[in-house]
């Protein structure tokens, strides 16, 4: 009988962890994928036999045996390097997927889903716009990678401003690459952010939540940048918490929702 480890289609060519429950990994399909979008994903899969991370939290529902566990993951590279895909994963403890993701390594396999998916993507913004603020909490980080990578090769006609929070400096992941994006590409900000000030005191930068940027004139006192949603696309990717406090902070300025029926200024994807 046929194991659903037979549907892998796919190896992991590189894994860099930032910590231990947050890592970069670089994937090769057997056959190459469809061109992507900067912002889409697909679907990761592996087989509920491989064992989960040991000292993780009990799976929050356990999967049945031999099954494919399928998880969407945004894609971190810009598709200018033909047959790879990166990602930048954390380790959710109760999770099915990402504790056993975790223990993958160089050389081992696993499934990539060959449909690319979704609509979280610059093609969508209208060209009047001047400025796109690309807004993340944690992993949520990973389509404006994609999209900064493709817009150092082939700039988008927009002013970037990227706001990063995550709870410590250490899980700011690409950090160094988006501080010199942003000097290397003038009309690129990055404004990382931390939360957990507390146990990282060496942290100099920027502190607080992500929100506070939208609930405050920071962004028009700091970056110039003005909330208005017939100049400004935003984009929210990540915890879902985050999502809703900035669209319900944002509708009294006149932001709805980008879908693919209603052509809003407010483009979001959650995590969970
Ligand atoms: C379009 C899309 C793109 C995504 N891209 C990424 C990505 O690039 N990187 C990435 O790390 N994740 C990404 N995710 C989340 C990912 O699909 C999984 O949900 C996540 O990795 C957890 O999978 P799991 O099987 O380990 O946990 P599950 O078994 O699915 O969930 C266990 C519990 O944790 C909650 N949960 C799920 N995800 C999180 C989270 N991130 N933080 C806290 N609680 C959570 C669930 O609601 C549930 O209660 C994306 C999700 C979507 C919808
Ligand atoms: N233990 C670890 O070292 C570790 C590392 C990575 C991931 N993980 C786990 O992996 C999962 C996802 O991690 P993640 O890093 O992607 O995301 P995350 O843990 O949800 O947090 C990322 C950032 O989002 C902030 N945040 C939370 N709610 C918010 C809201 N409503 N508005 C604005 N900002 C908000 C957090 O601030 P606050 O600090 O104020 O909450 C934090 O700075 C979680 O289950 C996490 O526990 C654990």
């Amino acid at each position: 009988m046929e194991a659903v480890s037979d549907k892998y289609n796919a190896v992991v060519v590189a894994k860099q962890a930032l910590t231990a429950d947050l890592f970069i990994m670089k994937v090769k399909p057997d056959k190459p994928l469809a061109e992507f979008i900067s912002g889409q994903y697909v679907l990761l899969g592996m087989s509920s036999n491989v064992p989960r991370r040991a000292g993780c939290e009990p799976e929050f529902k356990e999967s049945k045996p031999d099954r494919m566990v399928l998880r969407a993951y945004s894609i971190a590279s810009s598709g200018l390097e033909p047959g790879l895909l990166e990602f930048y994963i954390s380790v959710v403890s109760n999770g099915a997927l990402t504790p056993r993701l975790a223990g993958l390594q160089p050389g081992d396999r696993l499934m990539v889903g060959d449909k690319i998916r979704g609509f979280f993507t610059l093609e969508t913004v209208p060209k009047e716009h001047k400025t796109v603020i690309l807004a993340a909490t944690g992993t949520g980080l990973a389509p404006y990678v994609s999209m900064m990578r493709r817009h150092a090769v082939h700039p988008y006609p927009f002013r970037f401003v990227i706001l990063h929070g995550a709870p410590r400096s250490w899980e700011l992941g690409y950090l160094e690459e988006l501080r010199l994006q942003s000097r290397y590409l003038s009309r690129v900000a990055y404004v990382p952010s931390i939360t957990r000030t507390k146990e990282d005191p060496w942290w100099t930068g920027e502190s607080g939540r992500i929100t506070k940027y939208f609930q405050s004139h920071l962004l028009r006192d700091k970056l110039e940048v003005e909330l208005d949603p017939a100049k400004t696309s935003i984009f929210l990717c990540g915890n879902p918490a985050m999502i809703h406090e900035v669209g319900e902070t944002l509708a009294p300025l006149g932001y709805t929702a980008y879908t693919t029926q209603t052509p809003g200024s407010l483009h979001t994807e959650e995590y969970w």
